[in-house]
């Protein structure tokens, strides 16, 4: 069985639409991979209350009870390692993670980023889209690096922006894209349909399409 960790900080909203997926699919049976454990380093994430509804291991390590980076990246560490994960789902996990810990996971460690990568790294994405005046804004899945937002890009979905938009509007309206794309990714990564390989996503020319959305939903 191949097992699949997921990081949150908050809602989970991405969480649930893969495990939404997984059950939907049978991914146990069809597949063998399966959401063993939603990890948060916030105490009051509601996701945690929501992976406990699946009856998914839902942990918190807090990282305030840590000093250093370091030291709640080591417990992080211990944490998942417990699981000996396949993959590991960034999904709304809002710390940034060291070379130190990233490097311990090459090419096994998933994020979603509310933007077209490579602009718009960082925080505020959508309101920073309205403010730059671009007529696609987007979701990117991509492979963690070291590099805020920097690692080899697995799916896109672009998403116009609308006059009317504001940036809750807006990443509305791309938060349901996010839900498509990092399902259909976590899935490709698991059954080895996309390889993290030379710092590169490969996958053949199906996947790259089936992992590309744009228009409206
Ligand atoms: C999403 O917009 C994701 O792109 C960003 O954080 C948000 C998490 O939402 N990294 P949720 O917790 O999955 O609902």
């Amino acid at each position: 069985m191949k097992k699949i960790v997921v990081l949150i900080s908050g809602r989970g909203s991405n969480f649930v639409a893969i495990e939404e997926c997984a059950l939907r699919e049978d991914w146990e049976h069809t597949i063998g991979a399966k959401i063993v454990a939603v990890i948060s380093n916030r105490p009051d994430a509601k996701g945690l209350e929501l992976a406990k509804g699946y009856g998914i291991d839902a942990l918190c390590v807090d990282h305030k009870a840590f000093e250093t980076r370091e030291a709640f990246e080591e417990k992080l560490y211990e944490v998942i390692s417990q699981y000996s994960p396949d993959l590991i789902v960034l999904a709304g996990f809002m710390r940034i993670l060291t070379a130190g810990f990233v490097d311990r996971f090459e090419g096994k460690i998933l994020n979603i980023h509310p933007a077209l990568l490579p602009s718009f790294k960082g925080l505020d994405t959508h309101q920073r889209a309205i403010d730059a005046g671009v007529r696609m804004a987007g979701t990117t899945v991509h492979f963690v690096t070291a590099a805020l937002d920097g690692g080899a890009i697995i799916a896109q979905a672009a998403v116009p922006v609308l006059p009317s938009d504001d940036e809750h509007r807006l990443a509305d309206r791309v938060l349901r894209y996010e839900h498509q794309i990092y399902a259909r990714s976590v899935k490709a990564c698991v059954t080895g349909r996309v390889r993290y390989e030379n710092e590169r996503a490969v996958m053949d020319d199906a996947t790259a399409l089936e992992l590309t959305l744009f228009g409206q939903v």
